[in-house]
């Protein structure tokens, strides 16, 4: 935790709705506003994981509450977002993070897998933003969506991913037009690989060999650790932030100046590999 690079208690009395926030970078960005002083609400597909991922906040001595809902349908995010602000109290910060990923080349995916992601990252960002907009405390309210590098890297097996991500950055710039009048700020942040996962553990675990391969298009040389997204995410969405709106800021160490190579080639290599090995399966 690196808390103590920022005053404590900067969030103090502020309410925060993270979708997604059950787990991986969004669950540490709860805990990191939490551990600043903001009410969390948790908000996710899984009752259950949410209100776990609560009791794990309160038991480090924040406040949190779990809700359910998927985000791919406006009227669930609508009455989880009326149940947190009940419990809490309008809002001063959403986080719209929750997100899905597989690896598959856009001539073998079906119309609904590519359909899946753009509802889930896309549709569900809008909705998230949209359902939380009337209850949005403002002046000084904050927005902010997960992106990824995929929104600025073309990548071999994630067609779907990449456009999603793409109409994120600019879902974000089209909201910070259009309410920055009323004193809402609308950023989005665009990690690269972040260690420790459910994507980077299924895609190149710690120690693999494939992980060598992505760390070469990686400047830095290592991937990003959640705290440091949880640091970015904070420094957004506070008051240190307060004239930035309608920008992404990638948080990728410098691989997204690199593009999608080597990282692109290895998914690339892996789907023709698959393909292979089902032409052959066929023609045996
Ligand atoms: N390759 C190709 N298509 C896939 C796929 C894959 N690996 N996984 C799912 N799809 C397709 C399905 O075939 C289906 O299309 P179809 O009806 O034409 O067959 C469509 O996507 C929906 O799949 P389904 O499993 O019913 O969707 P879901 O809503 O239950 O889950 C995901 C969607 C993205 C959440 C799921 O694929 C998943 O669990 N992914 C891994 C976890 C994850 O994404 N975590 C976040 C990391 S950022």
């Amino acid at each position: 935790m690196t808390d103590d690079i920022f005053a404590s208690g900067i969030l103090t009395g502020q309410h925060a709705l993270i979708t997604g926030g059950g787990s991986g970078i969004n669950f540490r960005i709860a805990q990191r506003f939490a551990a600043q002083g903001a009410k969390v609400s948790i908000i996710g597909r899984s009752l259950e994981k949410s209100q776990a991922a609560a009791r794990d906040i309160e038991q480090g001595g924040g406040q949190a509450e779990g809700f359910s809902a998927d985000v791919r349908e406006f009227g669930m995010i609508a009455t989880a977002v009326e149940d947190a602000c009940a419990r809490f109290g309008d809002l001063d910060i959403v986080v719209a993070g929750a997100a899905g990923n597989f690896v598959a080349e856009a001539a073998g995916m079906s119309a609904n897998g590519f359909k899946t992601v753009i509802d889930i990252d896309l549709l569900g960002t809008y909705n998230t933003l949209r359902a939380a907009y009337a209850r949005l405390r403002r002046p000084g309210a904050s927005l902010l969506a997960i992106s990824a590098v995929q929104s600025m890297m073309p990548t071999a097996g994630q067609a779907h991913v990449c456009a999603a991500k793409a109409g994120i950055d600019m879902l974000v710039r089209c909201l910070s037009v259009e309410w920055g009048a009323e004193g809402i700020r609308c950023n989005a942040i665009a990690p690269g690989p972040v260690a420790g996962t459910e994507g980077m553990v299924r895609l190149a675990p710690e120690g693999d060999a494939s992980m060598a391969r992505i760390l070469e298009g990686i400047p830095m040389q290592r991937y990003a650790s959640r705290d440091e997204i949880a640091d970015l995410a904070l420094f957004l969405v506070s008051g240190a932030a307060s004239y930035i709106n309608g920008t992404c800021i990638s948080i990728d160490g410098g691989q997204s100046n690199l593009g999608s190579l080597p990282f692109g080639a290895m998914l690339q290599e892996s789907l023709h590999r698959s393909r292979n090995e089902e032409t052959s399966v066929v023609t045996a």
